[in-house]
């Protein structure tokens, strides 16, 4: 069985971290959120897994290389939209790509397509086996969500049939199942795709399918997320911190040189602590950060070889790799903080602000939403 993982995105809702990385790159508990996907994939006997990569794709290539978990990886590149215009942009989408790795999918079986920015504690085989139960082109799990607005949501008939999908809906959501960026499609689908070509699948080519009655649903239930905010990537984060650890997967760390470790939290290699800090909950800290005296850091992500000096707070954020933090330093709740960032001694970013990378932040308090 073969899989396509759309990772082309360029990620704009979690710059100005996605400007240097891709998405899938982003770690969850330390480990590249695309690591977990195929972990999950190759448990569920996929074989095979096409990248379908556009922004970034060198970066995401040069980590994965040719295998990951015994699957075999290929990669296939957006190529830019025929009859481009000056304002036209140089990706296909969400449905694009799959017509373009149509060779390497092949026409003999269903495959699966996956949205890339997932997180999900599923068992792909159980949909597999919903969908052949179907006369279905494509078969979309389905999650229930409370704010059902931001995603594609749809209307379900008693044989799980999908009599209506409806993109992002202003108003009239008719129902609060939606579609969780997890499909089986049959070789069926390449023909709804015009080659070369920008296309949705969830606009135009789902509500088609619904219209023919060959669109049907499968519920899944369990952990699952869709990192696309700041927030819901801490939420992730938080999430699988504390998966792992119901599992018996996390290493009990209860304290280091009076470094009290609040559980869940993800401790990488080489990290140092000082005295008296206060780390998690829900906290994944990178290798080789450096953790100065009476820090206390909540609810967060702290990239690798990242320094946080003495006094300093950080709560509900997330700081990209070799950030310099000076003492007493507070990050507040939503902050994004680039790559390479100094603040400075005494500052604090109040809530959403971010800082692009490299850049160095001396202001007492920041409110300005964006540092560039
Ligand atoms: P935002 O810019 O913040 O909306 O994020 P995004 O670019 O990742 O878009 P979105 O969340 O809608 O993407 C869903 C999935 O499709 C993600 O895994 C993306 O990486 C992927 N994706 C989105 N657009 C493209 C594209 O043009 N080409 C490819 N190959 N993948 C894409």
């Amino acid at each position: 069985m073969k899989a396509l993982i759309l990772a082309g995105g360029f990620g704009t809702r979690l710059r100005p971290l996605s400007c240097t990385r891709p998405k899938l790159l982003f770690p969850i508990a330390n480990r590249p959120l695309l690591d977990l996907i195929i972990e999950r994939l190759a448990k569920n006997g996929v074989e095979e897994v096409i990248l379908a990569v556009n922004f970034m794709a060198e970066r995401l290539e040069a980590v994965f290389g040719k295998t990951r978990y015994g699957v075999t990886l290929h990669y296939s590149r957006d190529k830019p939209p025929k009859r481009e215009t000056p304002n036209s942009q140089k990706s296909l989408g969400t449905g694009g790509p799959i017509r373009q790795a149509e060779k390497l999918l092949g026409k003999e079986e269903p495959f699966f397509v996956l949205n890339g920015d997932i997180l999900a504690d599923v068992d792909y085989s159980e949909i597999l086996e919903a969908h052949q139960s179907y006369d279905a082109t494509a078969t979309l799990a389905l999650h229930r969500v409370e704010d059902p607005s931001r995603f594609g949501v749809v209307k379900l008939t008693k044989e799980n049939r999908i009599e209506a999908f409806v993109e992002k809906p202003k108003k009239n959501t008719p129902s609060n199942q939606v579609n969780a960026g997890i499909y089986v499609l049959e070789p069926d689908i390449f023909q709804y795709i015009q080659a070369g070509k920008r296309c949705s699948i969830e606009r135009e080519v789902f509500p088609k399918l619904a219209e023919e009655r060959k669109l049907f649903g499968h519920e899944i239930k369990g952990l699952w997320v869709d990192v696309g905010k700041p927030a819901d990537y801490i939420k992730a984060n938080a999430l699988w911190l504390a998966a792992r650890s119901k599992d018996g997967r996390s290493t009990k760390i209860s304290a280091l040189r009076g470094t009290k470790i609040k559980e869940n939290v993800a401790i990488g290699s080489g990290v140092q602590f000082g005295e008296i800090s206060i780390i998690g909950p829900n906290v994944s800290v990178g290798k080789e950060v450096r953790v100065g005296n009476r820090v206390h850091i909540e609810n967060s992500v702290i990239f690798p070889h990242t320094t946080i000096s003495d006094y300093s707070t950080i709560k509900g954020a997330v700081l990209g790799e070799h950030v310099t933090l000076g003492r007493n330093v507070r990050i507040e709740e939503g902050c994004l903080v680039g790559d390479y960032v100094t603040i400075q001694d005494n500052t604090t970013l109040s809530q959403n602000v971010k800082v692009c990378p490299s850049k160095k932040v001396d202001e007492r308090t920041t409110t300005s939403q964006c540092i560039v």
